[in-house]
Parts: structure tokens; sequence; C-alpha cells
């Protein structure tokens, strides 16, 4: 049994398949360790299959699927997942898009406890060389879709990551596109993840397949996997979603208590309304911030980044007056610029102020430590 499998997908890599094969084995030598190669082809008309055929000769670890159906990037690496003959699995691009040292860093990672290692562009010391603007717009697009599921993962679309076996043993992956990872994030089963910074280099030689249409399935792939999260609620991407939903229970709590603390402090203590509504507002604040403290973010053993709570009540406050005021612009522009109702006006802002405080919040006042 090996160590670990590295998967290769190729199609029409003949110029760098020796290269990036020869460099992981490198690897694997320079760390001890017992590893896999298995390159998996979508039946390239090219010299690919041929090179890794001649490599098989003299060294036994590398393996070879060819796929004759159902082409694709990341139906490739699910199809590695199931023919590779080890517990721990390592994805890396064949055009030296990724640095094969890090192998070793992501196998240790892995080994001290984690589910998934990503090779992160995006995290502080990662970086990417020599992209045209139009990838990067289309990149960091699709990395901010993806961090609406993983808002603490900084690259879940990167095509160079790891993961144990049993992460996607029982998934049903639905692979399409290049989006493997994100596929792998939402429907796989995993508590630990770890990312670590690395410098993405456009390949020298050959061409990159990304097209349009990748971009449309990697929508679809989006939307997909939050209706698989609501069925399997194993999954990640559920985790996430039932944040969401606790995060609207103790929002509507608030509304309660808004409410009541206002009419009672007019009523029954004859304060003006401004200042019973102040009051009721803080009050609701407060509230809120403590239910989703303990409840609705409560983190099971990792630290929070904001480590006190009352640099989180802050935090919390300064979040939510933004929301209050996207609330209140929504209404009041709404009402005057398109005649709007103004209680459907108010129900557009009250939404659009709590995607703005979901997600705000989530990505500033209550992220974990990542180190
Ligand atoms: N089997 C198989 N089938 N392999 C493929 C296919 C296919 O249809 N298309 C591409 N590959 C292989 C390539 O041979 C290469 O080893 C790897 O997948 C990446 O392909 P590129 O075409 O070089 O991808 P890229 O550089 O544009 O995209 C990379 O970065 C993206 C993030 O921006 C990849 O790592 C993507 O997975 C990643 O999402
Ligand atoms: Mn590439």
């Amino acid at each position: 049994m090996y160590d670990l499998t590295v998967i290769i997908p190729t199609f029409k890599e003949e110029a760098n398949i020796r290269t990036i094969i020869t460099e992981v084995d490198a690897v694997f030598r320079k760390n001890a360790l017992n590893g896999e190669i298995l390159v998996v082809d979508d039946n390239s008309p090219d010299n690919t299959i041929a090179i890794v055929n001649e490599l098989k000769g003299t060294k036994t670890n590398v393996n070879l699927l060819v796929r004759t159906s159902d082409h694709g990037l990341s139906q490739s690496v699910a199809d590695g997942f199931l023919h590779a003959s080890s517990e721990i699995f390592v994805v890396i691009d064949a055009d030296m898009s990724h640095p094969p040292a890090l192998i070793a860093k992501m196998y240790d990672e892995i080994r001290a406890g984690n589910d998934v290692v990503i090779g992160s562009r995006y995290m502080e010391g990662g970086g990417i060389k020599k992209w045209p603007l139009k990838r990067r717009i289309i990149s960091l697009g699709a990395t901010f879709l993806g961090r609406l599921l993983f808002p603490e993962i900084t690259d879940p679309v990167s095509g160079f990551f790891a993961i144990r076996k049993n992460v996607v043993a029982q998934a049903q992956l639905k692979p399409r596109g290049y989006k493997i990872l994100l596929e792998v994030l939402g429907k796989g089963v995993w508590e630990h993840d770890k990312e670590i910074p690395f410098e993405f280099s456009d390949r020298e030689i050959g061409t990159s397949k990304l097209k349009i249409k990748t971009i449309i399935e990697y929508a679809q792939q989006v939307a997909d996997i939050t209706l698989y999260s609501f069925v399997h609620h194993q999954s990640a991407a559920w985790r996430e979603w039932k944040k969401v939903f606790k995060f609207g229970i103790v929002g509507i709590s608030g509304i309660v208590i808004n409410q009541g603390v206002l009419v009672a402090l007019k009523e029954y203590a004859g304060f003006s309304i401004p200042v019973a509504s102040i009051c009721a507002i803080q009050l609701a604040i407060l509230n809120n911030f403590l239910w989703n403290d303990t409840w609705t973010f409560k983190s099971k053993g990792q630290p929070q980044r904001l480590s006190s709570r009352w640099q989180r009540l802050v935090a919390f406050e300064a979040v939510s007056l933004g929301g209050a005021v996207i609330n209140f612009a929504i209404l009041n522009a709404f009402v005057m610029f398109l005649a709007m109702d103004y209680q459907i006006a108010n129900i557009i802002g009250i939404l659009l102020g709590f995607i703005w405080n979901f997600f705000v919040n989530r990505r500033f006042t209550w992220v974990t430590k990542r180190t």
C-alpha cells in the first residue's frame, strides 16, 4: 500500500508529462515517501500516453488510467479518486504550474490531522505569475462565488490540493468543468482544512483549455452544491447554510425585541419615540450579538481571530450600523426614484441588509484564526 497517490490529470501534455513525473518522483525520494503517481489521461491524441507507458517501464510506482468517455478535467480527477491505491490523494496539474516540492508539505499536513489541504494563490505568501488581466478577473469572480460557500477558504477553486480518501468516499460527486476542489469541499465530509501559499506560474508550454462554457458550468456547480447540501446534511456546505438559518432566526428574535421594547418604553415609560427607538435598537443588537456569539458562530475548539468578546461586539455594532444604512438607503431610494410601495421597498431593504450583515460578519466578526 502506498503512503499517498499523486493524481495528474492530463490532456495533450506530451511536452510536460515527463518533467512532472520525474519531479514528483524526486519529491518522493527526497522525503522517503512511498508514493504512487497516477496519470489520468483523456485519451490524448499526442504522445502523452506513449511517454507515460515508457516511464512505467522504469518506475514501478507510475500508473496510467486512460479514459475514453465523459471527457473533462474534473471527471478525470474524480476517476483518479476511484482508482488510487492509497488513503491520501494529492492532485496536481501536469504543466508545472504547481510546485511539486509542496506535495511533501501537504502530505505532512494531512498526517497531522487535516482532512483537506489546499495550495492557495490568494493567501499571504501566495501569488500568480504571468496571467493576463482577463484570466485574473475570471479567477477572482470564481473565487468570490466559491467563498460564498466557504468564507474561510481563500482559494476554493485551486487545482492543487490534498485530501484524505474518506472525504470523498461517500460523496456523490457530479464532476464537471475545472473546479473539482469546490465539488469536493461542497459535497465531501471534512472537518479540518489547511491552506498553504504557493506561487502559481502559468504553463510555459501548450495552451490552457479554459473556455466560456467552463464559467457557465461553474455557476451551475455552485447552485448544485447548494441543493445537494440541503439534502446531505453531513456535507460541509450544509455547515455554512446552517449558520445562515441560525443568523436569520436570531435576526427575527431581534425584530421582536426591537418592537417590544419600543412599544414598552413609549407606552408605559413615557419615552419619546427617538429615545425609545435608540434603546430598542441597541437592545436588539445586544440580543442578536449574544445569540450569534454563543450559538450561530460558536466555534468548536478553533480560536476566533477577534479573540475577545468585546472586540467582536464592536465589530458587530459597526457591521449592524452598515446594515441599517443599507436598509434605510434602499427603502428611501426605491420609494423616491422607483415610486415603489414603501412596505415592499422596506422588505427588500431588510433582505439586503441581512445579506450584508451575514457575509460581512462571517468574514470579519466571526472568523476563526488561521495559521
Ligand atoms: N484528463 C484531463 N481531461 N485532463 C485535463 C483536461 C481534460 O479534459 N483539461 C485539462 N486537463 C489537465 C491538463 O493537462 C493539466 O494537467 C491540468 O488539467 C490543468 O489544465 P490547464 O488547461 O493547464 O488549466 P489552467 O492552468 O487553465 O487552470 C488551472 O488553474 C485553475 C485555477 O485558476 C487548473 O489547476 C484548474 O484546475 C484550476 O481551477
Ligand atoms: Mn495550466
